[in-house]
This record gives C-alpha cells, structure tokens and sequence, in this order.
C-alpha cells in the first residue's frame, strides 16, 4: 500500500487535463503539519510556471477535474497553490482491512533488480575494530530492506585480502606453525599482525623472504596459496563470529576481496592504455582526469599502475565495478564505505565510464557516512587512546544491557537475563548507529542508547512487548478479527494511516540508503501507539466491533514493528 504513489499519479493525470506539461510531476508527499491534510501536492507551482498560468489558478483547475473517489473527504488549496489532501477515514479502514490479511503486509510487488550492496569489508589478519561498524551495519540493513521489497541482492564483502603486505604475513605464519607443531592461537590477530610487522621491520633474512612470497603469491605458487588461504579462513572465521553476535546477513560465501579482481588487472590497464585513456608517466601508469585538478591546477592523475608494476586500490575498484555489471548482472551498485573514500570512487566511477566498463543506466552510488566520535568530538577510542575492537565493544553492550536489565528486574532468572541483554546490547549498538543520518559524525553514547525514553531501540522493542502482551490478554487470534474495521477516534485514525505508511518508508530506505528514515518511522509508529493505547480502551467496555478493530490495529502495529525492526537487522522479544 503505498498511498503516496497513488495519489500521486492521480494529481498528475489532473495537471495535465488542466493543461500542465506531459511530463511534469505531482510532488506529493506527506504533510508535516495536519492542519494541510496528510498529504500535500506541491507540483502545481512548477507546472504553473512552465505553461505561464498563475499558481492558484492552475490548482483550481486542477481540483475540478482531480478525482480521488472516496480515498479523500476533502482536498483544498493551500498557501500559493498547493494542494492539501485530507484522507477519508473509511477509506483508511478499508486499506487497513486488506493490508491486515495481504501477505507481506500488503507491500507491492516490485519489478526486481539485482543489486549490489557492498558493505563491511574489514581487512585480513586483523580484527574488526569500530571504524567497520557502520559500514557493516547500515549496509546490511539496506541489503536486508532492498532484499524485503523484492530485489534479487548480492551482498559483497570487498574484504582487503590482497597487497605487499601477504608476503609478511605468509612469511610470519609459516614462522609460528614450525615454532607450534601443535597448531596456533590466532585469536588475536592484532597481535599476529604486528608481530608479523616488528619481524619484516627488524629481520632482514625474515624480509627478503617475505618479499620473496610476495612475488610467489602474485605468480600463483601452491604452497604461497595455500598459506594465503588459511590467512583468509582464519581471520573470516572470525569476522563471522562477529556478524553473527550483530544479526549480520553477511556469510562467508559474501566475500569477494580485493584477490578476486587480481587476474583482471593486466588486461584494465592495457586496455585503458589501448582506449587512449592511460599513459605512461614518470614511470607509472596513469589516467589524467580533467574534472579533477591537481595542487598545480593541472588535470589529477590517477595511477593505476606502479612504476614497479604493482597495482593499487584504485585498479582493483576499477576491475571490480566492471565484474559487478558484466558479471553479476548489476542494475545498481552501491558502497558503503566513510566519506573520506569519496574522491578515491569518484574517480575510479569517473574512468569506469570513460572506459565504457558500466553503462550510465546502472548506477554507481556511494553511500558515505560519517564517523563514530567520542563523547569528547573526538574519534572514538579507549581509554588507553587505541581503536576499539568490535568483539570488545558488544561484550560491554551486552554487560551494560545486562546491568540494566537485572536492576529493573530484581527477581528475572539469570537466563532470561542473558537472552533479553543480548537482544537489547547489540539493539541499542545497532539502532543508534541506524537512527543518526548517515551522512554526518555521530557520537557514541552508552547511556544515550540504552535509555528506554526517545528514539533508541530500548523504546521501540519496549513498545513491542507490550503490545503482544495486550494481544495476549486479549487472548485471540488474528484470524477471529473477522469483523470490519471501525473508527471514531482521532488516535486511531492517525494510527491506521501511519501504519498505511509504511511502504512509503521502506521504498525511501530502498532509494537512499538512509536506514534512519526507518527508524524515524518506526519510532513514531510506537509514539502513536501508545497516544492511542492511553485514549482508546482497548479491551474493555466495548462493543465487539470496537474491540475488534482496536485489536486488529494493535496486532498491525506489532506486526509492523517488528518487520520494520528486522528490515533493521533488529531483534525483538515478547515480553522484557
Ligand atoms: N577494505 C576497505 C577499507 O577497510 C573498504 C572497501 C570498500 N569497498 C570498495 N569496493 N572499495 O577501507
């Protein structure tokens, strides 16, 4: 049900009888003040302005021919010339009544793309830290919302798994397995790393050996893949603990690193070289792009290939959007990474297109964000100054969550404690990432996110379980909501068309990648609810047909929360 496009497409059918160009728009959205109705049509001004009729005169003309049948009971003129549209109540009921029993809460079906959503890409031999967060949690909530809606989506961990570094690695790795006939402990491969680092900084014999694994690993020697593979198996094995522990989608088989462009990269730069767009320069190779400009205000290169012939980041992006569409198949791409890799995809998109590589009928899309800062505006660290490991991070979510939950709930048994304080921990983390707009800094705070007051997960999954625990009191099953849906109250009618609006919210997310938008909207769904749960008795002193529908709107409003929740990669539990 997706209100927004229906009228929509009913006021632009209207603009054109009244004269408006063919292929003008209707601007509907929804209004922010009820005093202009619940929703307005603002197109009438631009369309006004085209064909050179005053605004208000259009929207009059407008108005005589737009037929909303019984959708609205009263449309009017508003400000300059918009056009406020009041929903008929009996309407909304009916809306409610098919969305109630349509499956998949009566969302439409779309036309399915394939879709691309490139997120997480944490980097081998180290351990997910706090800088992977947000990338890896609104991507997997975008994956998981454009996945709701119908699209066929391929998630794509762009892991860093490749570079100069593997030598070393390898080099380190066979070093401790020789020294530990009984098998490693890699469970901290920070400390693999820089063990591996200290070792190339200060052994030469250990250097000129990883240097050497380099060249092998490049070359496809077995012994250097082998080792190279178990580098990977180990440090994804236990990325995936942490996807897990988050409510991730993300599998192992999601991961396409950096390698798997590797076989690729010759024939790009040959080929740009062949299509005329990279030359030599000073050595390397590069693409001079004049919409970019250099400290000297000359066009910026781009280099795509080392003087010593090794590749960089740049070449594999290169390499990666043109497998994604001719590959994969893609309609979209979206990326997910911090907006200080803007410049970085910009240009490679730019080179990709010259190239021919991807039509400008898929879209390349960077989906930045800001950063994590710390309650002093400063990036967020530990105490001791160093970046936050994610394992850390949700095990303090998890305690915090526990901490508060045994407070409130003295005699709660350990068990339902631990299962609750997972569920709310790892919530609140997630939640108020998704709540802030992605595009700028947020700042992390514990108790903020906790709170079960505002726009936190706490509220909305609180919200959650008393309404099922309504419903249960109820004791009846949805399918005994047989009659039709009545409503007197207002709090109810704003209730049933917010509850009407969640399509519109969902296909924004899918659009913009802003899982916020569903947060707000879930957020006000549960406001709503209770405004209408203090006002409208539900249970008692009713008629049937009363009781009916005031159940029936609770049990569509638990049913949206959750999903809307799910869309979120946000879990629920019935009573807390
Ligand atoms: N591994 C990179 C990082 O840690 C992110 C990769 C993003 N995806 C891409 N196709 N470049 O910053």
């Amino acid at each position: 049900m997706n209100i927004q496009l229906l009228l929509s497409e009913k006021v632009r059918q209207a603009l054109i009888g009244a004269g408006a160009p063919v292929g003008c728009e209707a601007q509907v959205r929804q209004s922010t003040n009820p005093q202009f109705g619940n929703y307005q049509a603002d197109g009438v001004m631009s369309a006004a302005n085209k064909v050179g009729i005053p605004p208000r005169q259009l929207a009059k003309k407008v108005l005589q021919i737009l037929d909303l049948g019984n959708i609205a009971r009263k449309t009017e003129i508003g400000g300059p010339g918009f056009i406020n549209i009041f929903l008929d109540s009996a309407w909304v009921a009916r809306q409610i009544d098919w969305v109630a029993h349509a499956p998949k809460l009566g969302i439409a079906a779309v036309e399915p793309q394939t879709i691309v959503v490139d997120y997480s890409a944490p980097n081998l031999a180290k351990e997910m830290h706090v800088g992977h967060l947000r990338s890896t949690i609104i991507g997997d909530a975008a994956a998981r919302t454009l996945e709701f809606l119908g699209h066929n989506v391929i998630r794509a961990n762009h892991v860093g798994d490749w570079g100069t570094q593997f030598g070393m690695l390898i080099a380190y790795l066979e070093k401790i397995q020789n020294e530990h006939s009984s098998g490693m402990d890699l469970s901290d491969l920070e400390k693999f790393y820089r063990q591996a680092k200290k070792h190339y900084d200060e052994d030469n014999t250990f250097a000129t050996s990883a240097r050497a694994y380099v060249v092998k690993l490049q070359g496809g020697d077995p012994y250097c893949q082998k080792m190279w593979h178990r580098l990977v198996d180990i440090t994804m094995s236990q990325n995936q603990l942490i996807y897990n522990r988050l409510n991730v989608t993300l599998r192992e088989s999601d991961v396409m690193g950096e390698s798997l462009y590797n076989a690729m990269l010759p024939e790009i730069v040959a080929d740009l070289k062949l299509k005329g767009l990279a030359v030599e320069s000073e050595g390397a190779t590069v693409v001079f792009l004049d919409a970019y400009q250099n400290k000297d205000g000359g066009p910026m290169a781009v280099i795509i290939q080392k003087k010593d012939g090794g590749y960089l980041y740049s070449t594999t992006d290169l390499a990666c959007a043109k497998y994604r569409y001719e590959t994969l198949g893609a309609h979209r791409i979206l990326y997910y990474t911090d907006s200080r890799q803007h410049q970085h995809l910009m240009q490679t998109w730019a080179i990709v297109r010259k190239a021919g590589y991807v039509p400008e009928s898929v879209s390349l899309e960077h989906h930045f964000f800001g950063m994590i800062l710390g309650k002093d505006g400063k990036p967020f660290k530990t105490r001791s100054g160093e970046t936050v490991k994610l394992a850390d991070l949700l095990d303090e979510a998890i305690a915090r969550a526990a901490h508060l939950i045994a407070r409130k709930n003295p005699r709660m048994p350990e068990a339902e404690i631990t299962q609750l304080a997972r569920v709310i921990g790892i919530g609140a983390v997630k939640y108020s990432d998704l709540s802030k707009s992605r595009t700028t800094d947020y700042i992390f705070d514990w108790d903020n996110m906790l709170e079960l007051e505002g726009n936190t997960a706490p509220y909305i999954q609180y919200a959650y379980s008393r309404i099922m625990s309504v419903v249960k009191c109820a004791g009846i099953k949805e399918s005994h909501l047989t009659l039709p849906l009545v409503m007197s109250e207002e709090h109810e009618i704003t209730l049933a068309i917010h509850l009407l609006q969640f399509e519109e919210a969902l296909t924004t997310v899918a659009r913009e990648g802003k899982p916020h938008i569903m947060c707000g909207y879930l957020y006000k769904l549960a406001e709503l609810f209770s405004s209408f749960y203090e006002h409208c008795k539900i249970l008692n002193g009713n008629s049937e047909g009363v009781r009916q529908s005031r159940l029936k709107l609770a049990l569509l409003t638990s049913r949206t929360l959750k999903t809307g929740l799910d869309t979120l990669g946000i879990e629920t539990v019935e009573h807390m």
